[in-house]
């Protein structure tokens, strides 16, 4: 069966309290299990984990292909607009990378509508609330499990 990450950045661990009007009133703890239900669903499985450290995304992205794990889908919060480090390791590690924001990062102020990581993904998605994480999953294990249908990387 295949493995999947998902990795949540910094400050989402106060999902639900946290700016509501931006970011909604799911908690994390309610996106992590709706995307257990769909792993069910999807016949993969998934292993969600949130760190406020860049060093430790960077730590997780490196380990995964290692751990056999097929596809990274990742919200690395403010980290998108600045992490060369996590760029680097994304690149390095070779795996399908789904990017997801709940918020319309190009509706909001100018400094996040540069995103660091996303020449380096597969596909970002973003505006569309706790939905993302549910068609990012989707999207992530389709690059996986159908590549026929248009492979797992950037398509050139
Ligand atoms: C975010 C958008 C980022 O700009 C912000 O720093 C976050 C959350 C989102 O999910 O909309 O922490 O990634």
């Amino acid at each position: 069966m295949s493995r999947f990450l998902v990795l949540h950045g910094p400050n989402l661990n106060l999902l639900g309290t946290r700016e509501p009007h931006l970011y909604g009133h799911r908690t994390l703890a309610d996106i992590d299990r709706d995307l257990d239900m769909l792993a069910r669903d999807l016949g993969i499985e998934v292993e969600c984990r949130q760190t406020n450290h860049e060093g430790l995304l960077v730590d997780w992205v490196q380990e995964a292909p290692q751990q056999g794990v097929a596809g990274i889908l990742i919200n690395p919060g403010g980290y998108a607009h600045t992490s060369v480090a996590l760029r680097d390791a994304i690149t390095a590690s070779g795996l399908p990378v789904v990017e997801v924001h709940l918020s319309n990062v190009h509706a909001r102020e100018e400094f996040r509508r540069q995103l660091m990581l996303a020449p380096v993904v597969s596909g970002v998605l973003c505006g569309l609330g706790a939905h993302g994480y549910q068609l990012g999953l989707r999207a992530l294990a389709a690059l996986v499990c159908e590549p026929a249908m248009d492979g797992g990387r950037v398509l050139s």
